[in-house]
């Protein structure tokens, strides 16, 4: 008999580095490989393609059970707001998930846990699921960062929160397990201590050769950066996983 798991969350976060065929053979491949009749249904995955490339995932995806994210939004519905994205107008392409302070955007675009959790707000509104990142900054303390998701969290009903540290995203180097199941548990507690519906991911450096391992811990899932780049890499981290599910 198989044993139970619970979901698992691969969340592909392409940043700006994927576009043209490598962007269609993406899509095609992950809506394949999901659909295919011995992928666990206990794997939850989702593409974070950017804003150009959404209209054409919601196709390619529209009959398989992946699912689409953005990777920002603006803090306003509507307005003036030359070059932003609006929450509806992700609502109107299909979008599930929209990604939230990431170190990336922190450090580029000078986001900011309030700013964030302005966008998180909207998106619980329309019913978006934001993914909220935080941790980033190692130089904070454990009561330090439950103030921060808190902060982030406020009036969010459901969300994913992401524990991206900044010295394990594009390095190649993660933290040790225990350190991400203290932090994970640690931001599960401050969830249902605030009955916020949610699970609690890690992100950074995440490949085919070390997804079994967070797969074993109480991880709810990864947010995948470079190894969600290119079709090859991507299908044998998600196979990785499922094979891991079937044992
Ligand atoms: P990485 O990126 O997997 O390339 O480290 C993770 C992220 O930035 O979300």
């Amino acid at each position: 008999m198989q044993k139970e798991h619970k979901k698992f969350y691969i969340l592909g976060n392409w940043k700006m580095q994927v576009r043209g065929t490598t962007a269609q053979e993406l899509l095609v491949k992950t809506a394949t490989l999901v659909a295919s009749e011995n992928f666990s249904p206990h794997l939850h995955v989702s593409v974070f393609p950017p804003f150009t490339y959404l209209d054409r995932a919601r196709y390619v995806l529209a009959e398989s059970p992946a699912y689409l994210g953005a990777q920002n939004v603006s803090s306003e519905m509507s307005g003036a707001l030359t070059g932003q994205i609006s929450i509806l107008d992700l609502q109107d392409l299909g979008v599930f998930y929209a990604l939230l302070g990431h170190a990336e955007v922190r450090a580029l675009l000078h986001e900011t846990d309030a700013g964030v959790a302005k966008k998180a707000a909207l998106c619980s509104d329309v019913g978006i699921v934001p993914v909220v990142c935080f941790g980033a900054d190692v130089t904070k303390t454990p009561a330090q960062h439950a103030e921060c998701i808190l902060k982030m969290s406020e009036g969010v009903r459901k969300m994913i929160l992401a524990y991206e540290p900044i010295g394990a995203i594009g390095t190649g180097v993660t933290p040790s397990l225990e350190h991400v199941v203290d932090v994970v548990e640690g931001a599960h507690e401050l969830l249902d201590r605030y009955k916020i519906a949610g699970e609690v991911v890690y992100g950074g450096s995440v490949n085919a050769e070390n997804i079994e391992s967070f797969m074993s811990t109480s991880v709810d899932g990864v947010l995948v950066g470079g190894s969600s780049h290119t079709a090859k890499v991507w299908t044998d981290l998600m196979m990785r996983a499922n094979k891991f599910m079937q044992r």
